[in-house]
């Protein structure tokens, strides 16, 4: 494998505040490598660092230790005035919450990184209505967010990431906080998303059908100080139905390896 992400040796501890104990360890030895295209899902226990280790890799947190290497190109991680978060806009992170702008439409928040950047050609908006047609946000593209479901809602703030073509997505747990079915609609979303042009993903969640739902291979990581539990490639032929994932054969063993590992 080829690594187009390298994460090498990574180690965290937060700053010691005056008053409280030295801070713990949150990451140490962490390394493992994400290859052009992959979608990584990582699974791990709460306070484990997986939040965390995405800000790192985002750069808009520092590591106390390690380095990662982007597409060959090593960046030093320790000192905050040095770090280029989103790394010129080839990372892109969708987090929990949606962070929709409320005074502007789906599509004007959809286009929102456009124009910061400065320039909506026809042919990104073009792009942008495609990918809501995709999701069936069809008619809704001048709906304020008040005005949408959270499922809507998420589906937007996925798009405007996508929109704007970062080679690699880094996501927290972004579908969080919706129901059952909402949320196999949302996956079965993103899958079709990712197909219209395969990125590398980096998908943090606590569901463990989900992980295997969504992706090439998953990370399993300890609880902190917080290095790789495990590893398991995740054999299921592309295009994938969500919800047929769920009923394979091979599913609960799957299943049941990766939760025993999860502490
Ligand atoms: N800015 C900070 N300062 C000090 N400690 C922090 C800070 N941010 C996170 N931590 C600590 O780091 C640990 C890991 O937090 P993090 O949010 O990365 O975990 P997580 O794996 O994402 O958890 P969850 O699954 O609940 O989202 C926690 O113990 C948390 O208290
Ligand atoms: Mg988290």
């Amino acid at each position: 494998m080829t690594a187009f992400l390298d994460v090498r040796g990574l180690a965290k501890r937060f700053p010691q505040r005056a008053g409280r104990p030295p801070s713990p360890w949150i990451l140490k030895d962490l390394s493992f490598q994400v290859a052009d295209g992959e979608f990584l899902t990582i699974v791990g226990p709460s306070g484990s660092g997986k939040t965390t280790l995405l800000n790192i890799i985002a750069q808009t947190d520092t590591a106390t230790e390690g380095e990662i290497a982007f597409d060959g190109k090593v960046s030093a991680l320790g000192d905050a005035r040095k770090l280029s978060p989103g790394l010129n806009r080839r990372i892109g992170y969708v987090t929990q919450e949606d962070n929709l702008l409320p005074w502007r439409t789906a599509i004007d928040n959809v286009l929102f990184p456009f124009e910061i950047i400065g320039g909506i050609s026809e042919k990104v908006r073009e792009h942008a209505r495609a990918l809501m047609a995709a999701v069936g946000l069809t008619g809704f593209e001048t709906h304020f967010p008040h005005e949408l479901s959270g499922g809507m809602r998420k589906r937007c703030s996925l798009i405007r990431t996508l929109v704007y073509d970062p080679p690699v997505i880094l996501m927290d747990e972004p579908f969080g906080a919706v129901d059952a079915q909402t949320r196999m609609q949302l996956q079965e979303d993103l899958l079709t998303l990712w197909n219209m042009g395969r990125k590398t993903i980096v998908f943090v969640t606590h569901d463990i059908g989900e992980a295997i739902a969504l992706g090439d291979r998953t990370l399993v990581l300890t609880k902190a100080p917080t290095r790789v539990a495990g590893e398991h490639r995740i054999d299921i032929p592309r295009p994938r139905d969500v919800k047929d994932v769920y009923a394979l054969p091979g599913f609960p063993a799957l299943y049941e390896a990766i939760r025993a590992q999860v502490q």
